[in-house]
């Protein structure tokens, strides 16, 4: 497994690696990475020949009232990880190489990019969109395979991807669960024991929300007796909501996505599920 740090040696083995039709699929990560990650390195290996990596706590989508210093971070086991699942290059640049002095382009997106995480984190869409714009130019990629868990950012992708005309396919990979139910995230290990007990309720909930609205029940009331049961549990819910897939605009019937967010102590814990 290769380690790069350098712009240089990243295109050079990229170039390498994507001789004669084979294809480099990515896995964009900020680290810390757990067995989500690893299933989105396990889909990437079904996609091309070549995996790489990409590990980067990008302080371009952290709000300035965000510490991003509190951010998981763990390079060595996420290195040993990487190599066990079999990943043949990790792409580990520096700030200063991601964003030089005098950078002064970014990528704005509009659409999916409203609302939800949009409203509650202003600019960190920008800063999502920026980096992985770079991330796919740098490392050439043919695929980059993104978790369904952070369902607003994957319709984000899917939109600049499409708009921007970038040559590369976005694959989708499902939300992996703990055993009780709640989604695996990089910032659950920042959960007390007594509130990781209670965790699991948020994706219980959303369950039922979305088997009442499976039977006919009203959709407002429904969202809203949704995040009173939150609120009884210890949660501070910012948003529980039926939306259309792509857009996230309001959904009035056929396929929708239900979207969450919820803070648990300090840790602000998303999910998202299919009606
Ligand atoms: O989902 C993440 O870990 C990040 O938002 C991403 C896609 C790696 C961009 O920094």
């Amino acid at each position: 497994m290769k380690i790069i740090r350098d712009l240089a040696a990243l295109r050079a083995t990229s170039a390498e690696s994507r001789q004669n039709g084979r294809r480099l699929a990515l896995v964009p990560t900020m680290g810390a990475l757990h067995a989500g990650h690893l299933a989105l390195v396990a889909a990437a290996r079904q996609a091309a020949e070549t995996v790489a990596v990409s590990i980067f706590v990008n302080p371009l989508q952290f709000l300035a009232s965000e510490d991003l210093s509190r951010y998981p971070r763990d390079e060595a086991g996420d290195l040993a990880k990487l190599s066990a699942a079999g990943c043949d290059l990790v792409w580990m640049p520096e700030v200063a190489t991601m964003y030089p002095d005098g950078a002064a382009t970014t990528v704005e997106v509009a659409g999916p990019a409203e609302g939800y995480e949009g409203s509650a984190r202003p600019g960190h869409f920008r800063g999502v969109a920026t980096v992985c714009t770079k991330l796919f130019s740098q490392t050439g990629a043919d695929v980059a395979v993104f978790g369904e868990k952070d369902w607003q950012q994957l319709q984000v992708v899917r939109r600049f991807v499409a708009d921007l005309d970038l040559p590369i396919r976005i694959q989708a990979h499902a939300t992996v669960r703990e055993a009780d139910g709640l989604a695996m995230s990089s910032r659950n290990v920042r959960l007390s024991e007594a509130e990781r007990a209670v965790a699991p309720t948020l994706p219980r909930v959303m369950q039922s929300v979305l088997g009442a609205i499976r039977g006919g029940a009203p959709l407002a009331p429904t969202l809203a007796h949704g995040m009173a049961t939150l609120r009884e549990a210890g949660f501070a819910p910012d948003y529980l909501d039926l939306v259309q897939p792509e857009t996230l605009r309001p959904w009035e019937s056929g396929p929708g996505r239900l979207l969450a967010a919820a803070k648990l102590g300090d840790v602000r814990l998303l999910d998202n599920m299919a009606l």
